[in-house]
């Protein structure tokens, strides 16, 4: 229903050509928190720790809540918090129930919540649904075949080479981390599926016992106050039903590699992007929505995590008759830029991708970083990140900043010796770089003393990153400029500008290296933000790509190393950007 009257109230019209692209014109509709909200991820076991183990942890979390508020930021998700053995640093989770305990207590999580209420930030922790830990007591039960958990894994016989005689795994399928996708496990005398690490079975949720209990730990954290979930790598939770035999399927090579233990090397067909998967999101929305009907209280939400491209990723948002995940994260501007390259046109296509191809009527959402993927300042260049967080926060929707991107934090320079991420490990020393996580994991950088002020004890447990002395919250915040008080001029902007929050969106490219965007609003400022990506200055005719734009605009937000002066006023018809410069300029 809401679907359809949202529809009668967004026109979409998709040109081509210079400057010609997307273009919404919505009402001032009244939004849900959720729509233009700014999400933080924070990552715990790097964020701040309160006990001197080098660890970060809750009550550390708790303690820097203030600076979140101070931010302006609406949420924080949270890491796995869970009970763990660690192997994938809590992706790994033995206890769906309950805290690390070098993270803390269930009491000290209650202290979180109550704090984040008092500051009115919201809490969404992760939820990681397609496989558990091999240390779970799930696992252990399906092992020894115990009733009712017998088939809460995807167990398989494995096939008998005709030639040799030998035991095989059922298919060929590899593992995220490198390497085949079924463990032997001697006990059950069966294989198991994982399509992470060995220490990670896949969950099968062709049983319905799985499905539900999978939904009981979304109700008990409902129950503990948070406020919806980030969900965890959700093309792999379905594969592919087995044949009238019982057999799966191999998959094929792709070419796009000719390391045979690497993930890419064969197709996906069989064990990522199932419908059945978008239909269990679909069912997580209805057990979110359903708590909300009985017990009140503000939206909580789904944020999924998807890597798939956008004829799946599209798909969670919902269809005509049924809502699905509010936001499928968009990392286009993560993995646009990977393949081709930082520049204005790698830019504006990594925009098309998502808004050309949005069910009209949701909400967008932009990404730059993650735990998983190398830091923005690194990934862009240090003199982008400004113009990076400029773009999360200036497109329409919701924005996502990773800890630490507010201050432009580079990856960490970690060693093989001291690489601890299973997908690191899993390879070798001369090729861990490609796959290891550990550089965009090391710790915050709180202060220019010790330990980066992460931690009061003698280490951390990564490598802290180069640069921390300058790139810190305390230096950035007493400087007279710095990315951190960029960072939160956008903020304060977003939050104060209807245009931001309601208006239409127009983009398109100047002088080939110059992105524009415009966003206006009917009887509000329009604003005009302008990034050069190109090594070179341009001058650029702002007309050229809206001609109502004549008069002198004024300049609220310049990236760090720009040396014009907000509050004046600039000729749109002649405008002079230096090499990476990125402004935000207003008709007001
Ligand atoms: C997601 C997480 C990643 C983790 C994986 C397995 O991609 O972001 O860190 O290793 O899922 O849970
Ligand atoms: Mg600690």
């Amino acid at each position: 229903m809401r679907f359809f009257l949202l529809l009668t109230f967004f026109i979409f019209s998709v040109g081509s050509g210079n400057g010609c692209q997307l273009e919404n014109s919505s009402t001032e509709a009244t939004k849900d928190w959720w729509e233009t909200a700014q999400f933080y991820q924070i990552y715990p076991r790097s964020f701040k720790d309160s006990d001197g183990d080098g660890i970060g942890d809750l009550n550390g979390i708790t303690s820097k809540l203030e600076y979140l508020k101070d931010l302006g930021v609406t949420a924080a998700w949270l890491s796995p918090i869970f009970t763990s053995p660690m192997v994938d640093f809590g992706y790994d989770i033995s206890d769906f129930f309950d805290i690390q305990p070098e993270y803390g207590t269930l009491e000290d999580f209650r202290a979180l919540i109550k704090r984040a209420k008092e500051l009115d930030l919201k809490i969404i922790l992760d939820f990681v649904p397609n496989h558990s830990s091999n240390e779970s007591s799930w696992f252990k039960k399906s092992v020894k075949r115990e009733k009712g958990y017998e088939d809460y894994y995807v167990w398989h016989d494995g096939k008998i080479n005709a030639t040799t005689g030998d035991r095989e795994p059922p298919t060929n399928w590899l593992q995220y981390f490198r390497g085949s996708a079924w463990e032997w496990n001697e006990e059950r005398q069966q294989y198991y599926l994982h399509q992470f690490a060995v220490q990670q079975p896949d969950l099968n949720y062709r049983n319905p016992l799985v499905v539900d209990q999978m939904k009981r730990v979304l109700r008990y954290w409902l129950n503990e106050g948070v406020s919806g979930f980030r969900c965890d790598a959700l093309p792999p939770l379905f594969e592919v039903l087995p044949d009238a035999d019982g057999q799966f399927p191999d998959e094929v090579m792709t070419g796009a590699t000719d390391d045979p233990d690497d993930r890419d090397y064969l197709t996906t067909t069989y064990i990522e992007n199932q419908p059945e998967t978008i239909d269990m999101v679909y069912q997580w929305r209805t057990v979110l929505d359903d708590h909300k009907r009985i017990f009140g209280g503000n939206s909580s939400v789904l944020l999924i995590e998807t890597y798939s491209a956008a004829w799946f990723s599209m798909q969670f948002y919902g269809n005509r008759s049924t809502e699905g995940a509010h936001l499928p994260f968009n990392f286009n501007l993560i993995t646009v830029m990977e393949q081709k390259g930082l520049s204005a046109s790698h830019v504006q296509e990594a925009i098309d991708l998502w808004l050309n191809n949005m069910p009209a009527g949701r909400t967008a959402n932009w990404v730059i970083g993650n735990h998983d993927k190398r830091r923005a300042a690194s990934r862009y260049g240090e003199e982008h990140i400004d113009a990076m967080n400029m773009l999360v926060m200036i497109l329409p929707g919701a924005s996502v900043t990773y800890q630490g991107e507010e201050i432009g934090m580079t990856d960490g320079d970690i060693s093989w010796e001291d690489t601890v991420d299973p997908w690191g490990c899993n390879s070798n020393p001369d090729i861990y770089e490609q796959y290891t996580r550990d550089p965009e994991r090391t710790p915050f950088q709180w202060t220019s003393g010790s330990n980066a002020g992460f931690t009061d004890g003698p280490s951390t447990w990564l490598p802290l990153a180069d640069g921390y002395e300058t790139v810190n919250v305390e230096t950035e915040s007493s400087a007279d400029r710095s990315h951190l008080k960029i960072y939160k001029s956008l903020v304060a902007l977003r939050k104060s500008s209807k245009t931001l929050q309601n208006g239409s969106t127009k983009y398109g490219i100047l002088e080939e290296d110059v992105l524009v965007i415009r966003r206006s609003l009917t009887n509000s400022p329009t604003l005009v933000v302008l990034i050069n990506f190109g090594t070179e200055t341009k001058t650029v005719d702002v007309s050229q790509f809206d001609k109502s734009l004549t008069a002198n605009l004024n300049l609220l937000i310049r990236s760090l190393d720009s040396t014009k002066t907000e509050g004046t006023g600039y000729d749109p018809l002649s405008l002079s950007l230096e090499p990476a410069e990125a402004l935000i300029l207003t008709t007001e």
